[in-house]
């Protein structure tokens, strides 16, 4: 199935050649339909939500509080009230990082992975500085894989949470994330899951995975920057306390206290984004609309077909091989520096990003300053993977 066509910045031209958008890790493209509802949104709806006892008012909190539902329904949570609107995935690990303050001792450990993107490592981190508990990463295999055993050996009793990724962003790794929420909660730890990269690129089921938290960001699967989901267990969520202050959050007010509304409200402290909201709801209808398993297996064809290329071009080194991989292919050309890579395919139209991906500690543990990623998203084609092997067969000359 093609759904090029419902993209209509993939028909631009970038630096004068047809564009191949191969950056979709850091974001993706949107659909027609998410940019119609977002202009349909001011156009028609526009108003604040909750508040007023006006029929504007009523449409839009109706577009917000549907969009929570189908944001229910994408991950398969057992309430909607587990659903909170955040800014993206930085903002929910941030807000987890306040709230569960309380549930963390000096000495304990915080246990992440070397996978992590810089989001899931630095709340952490100032986390651990506020409450004196250490931070410990999952080590990798010489595949890009997390090693199980190095999890075995750091989830322990002293463990007071994993947070740890679905998919890397720099390696593309796919991590088995309910076995190690299940070792997790074995050690009675808290568990919190990055799905930034996998909201495309696997089914998410958190009720199977069994996490505390999982969190995503809208502008990773078609909808617009600056709206994103942070589930919660609803029984946790309500019995942790807000992290930001404000209009919706509160129950009663007085100048000298305040009590506070249950989950999701206690955390959505004033006018949410609600132009977002729309938009993704609009992207939770369009993918619900689409045969995703067949689109994920074509998507793998390419990334498959894209590595056997990349694999024949002299001096190429792939970076990561995992056993299980999505969406995501990071290498170096030759003696070539990334950037000098990515400059080289971005003149011939081709848009991969370079550097370290916020992986710094990745990078450090690789021994190498950062990659070339090339990132697929469903409407990829195979014109776009014989233009990179193209581009790159090109950019090894000048290299
Ligand atoms: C694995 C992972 N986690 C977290 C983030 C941060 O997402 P955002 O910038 O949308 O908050 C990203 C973004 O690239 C990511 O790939």
């Amino acid at each position: 199935m093609n759904i090029r066509d419902d993209f209509p910045i993939l028909q631009r031209t970038s630096r004068g050649k047809p564009l191949v958008y191969l950056d979709n890790g850091a974001t993706t493209q949107k659909p027609q339909q998410v940019i119609d509802t977002i202009d349909r949104y001011y156009r028609q709806h526009n108003a604040n939500v909750h508040r007023a006892a006006h029929e504007l008012a009523e449409e839009a909190t109706a577009l917000l509080e549907e969009c929570r539902n189908k944001a229910q329904a994408f991950v398969n949570a057992a309430h909607r009230e587990s659903m909170i609107f955040t800014r993206g995935t930085t903002e929910g690990i941030n807000l987890v990082a306040q709230v569960i303050e309380d549930k963390i001792q000096a000495g304990q450990d915080i246990v992440i992975s070397q996978l992590e993107h810089h989001s899931n490592i630095v709340p952490w981190q100032l986390l651990a500085q506020r409450t004196g508990a250490n931070i410990k990463a999952i080590d990798i295999d010489e595949h890009g894989d997390l090693d199980l055993g190095s999890a075995a050996s750091l989830i322990t009793e002293n463990t007071a949470l994993l947070a740890i990724t679905h998919i890397s962003n720099g390696l593309g790794s796919v991590n088995p994330v309910a076995n190690l929420v299940e070792q997790a909660k074995q050690v009675g730890a808290l568990t919190l899951v990055d799905g930034a990269q996998a909201v495309l690129h696997a089914r998410i089921d958190v009720q199977a995975m069994d996490c505390d938290f999982y969190v995503f960001s809208g502008h990773k699967m078609f909808a617009p920057t600056g709206i994103g989901i942070l589930y919660g267990r609803l029984e946790l969520l309500n019995a942790l306390p807000p992290w930001q202050g404000g209009g919706e959050m509160i129950d009663q007010v007085s100048i000298e206290a305040s009590t506070y509304q249950q989950a999701p409200f206690r955390f959505e402290a004033g006018t949410p984004n609600i132009a977002g909201c729309a938009g993704l709801g609009a992207a939770f209808d369009y993918i619900d609309g689409l045969p995703m398993e067949e689109l994920i297996r074509q998507e793998e064809q390419l990334v498959n077909r894209a590595l056997s290329g990349l694999k024949q071009i002299p001096g190429l080194r792939l970076i990561g091989e995992p056993n299980k991989r999505a969406s995501v292919i990071s290498f170096l050309l030759g003696g070539g520096h990334p950037n000098d890579v990515g400059t080289l395919l971005d003149q011939q139209g081709i848009a991969v990003r370079s550097g370290h991906h916020c992986n710094m500690p990745l990078m450090t543990r690789l021994g190498i300053p950062g990659t070339v990623r090339a990132s697929f998203s469903l409407y990829n084609n195979e014109a776009d993977v014989d233009a990179l092997l193209a581009g790159v067969e090109k950019a090894a000359t000048f290299l």
